[in-house]
């Protein structure tokens, strides 16, 4: 995959749009997972459906943003890549992925919610069923919602790791340019 580009950049600047959406995003994803995680150790009660439902309303976000993100690569100008390098190919299958599975799971979870037979309400906003009330499509979703999360942890940790390769082995301006542009 191909950058976003300032109008008439070279196709290496990463616009700001891309920035704030990247570190917006991984700073959700940190939220949604701690929260998720945390959920175990609080006491059963309202204080547990309280963490559900950020963890919800946060997924929620992330799903937003993506799609966000998805737009505006498409209304970007891009200029074609000529002669990628393996390397190069490598981290654009990633990048795909990353975001095919940012959209994939904040989708099943909204899929759970509804197979569980409630509705789903983003900020006082009803949003429209994916499914109905049903057990065994609850469970599907449940499992494959967390099989796609940890799907989504593993890819992230590749390309963390070869964020840090750029920056501290390779002396590269990867990882420069994703935070100042
Ligand atoms: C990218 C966004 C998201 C990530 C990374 C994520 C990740 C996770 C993870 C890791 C779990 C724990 C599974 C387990 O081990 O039990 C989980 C559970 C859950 N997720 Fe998500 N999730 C996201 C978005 C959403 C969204 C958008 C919704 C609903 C609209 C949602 C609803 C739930 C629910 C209801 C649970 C079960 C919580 C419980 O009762 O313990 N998630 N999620
Ligand atoms: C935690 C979740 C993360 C996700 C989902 C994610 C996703 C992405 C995606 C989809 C891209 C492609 C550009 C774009 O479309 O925005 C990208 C680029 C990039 N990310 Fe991340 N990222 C994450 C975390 C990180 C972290 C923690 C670092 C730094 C250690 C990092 C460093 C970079 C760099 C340097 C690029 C530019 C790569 C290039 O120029 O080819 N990312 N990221």
């Amino acid at each position: 995959m191909t950058h976003a580009v300032t109008p008439g950049g070279d196709g290496m600047v990463l616009h700001l749009v891309t920035r704030v959406i990247h570190w917006l995003t991984v700073m959700m994803l940190v939220g949604s997972f701690a929260i998720v995680w945390s959920i175990g150790w609080l006491p059963a009660g309202p204080a547990r459906v309280q963490a559900v439902g950020l963890h919800r309303t946060i997924g929620m976000l992330v799903l937003v943003v993506t799609v966000l993100r998805l737009l505006w690569w498409l209304a970007s100008q891009r200029t074609p890549r000529i002669g990628m390098s393996p390397w190069r190919w490598a981290a654009g299958v990633v990048h795909t992925a990353l975001l095919c599975s940012l959209l994939i799971t904040p989708l099943l979870g909204w899929t759970y919610t509804n197979a569980r037979g409630h509705t789903l309400l983003l900020f006082g906003i009803r949003l429209p069923s994916l499914i109905f009330k049903d057990r065994y499509f609850a469970r599907v979703a449940i499992e494959t919602h967390e099989f796609m999360a940890y799907a989504l942890l593993t890819l992230i940790s590749a390309h963390v790791a070869a964020a840090l390769w750029h920056h501290f082995v390779l002396h590269d301006a990867t990882l420069k340019r994703m935070w100042r542009g």
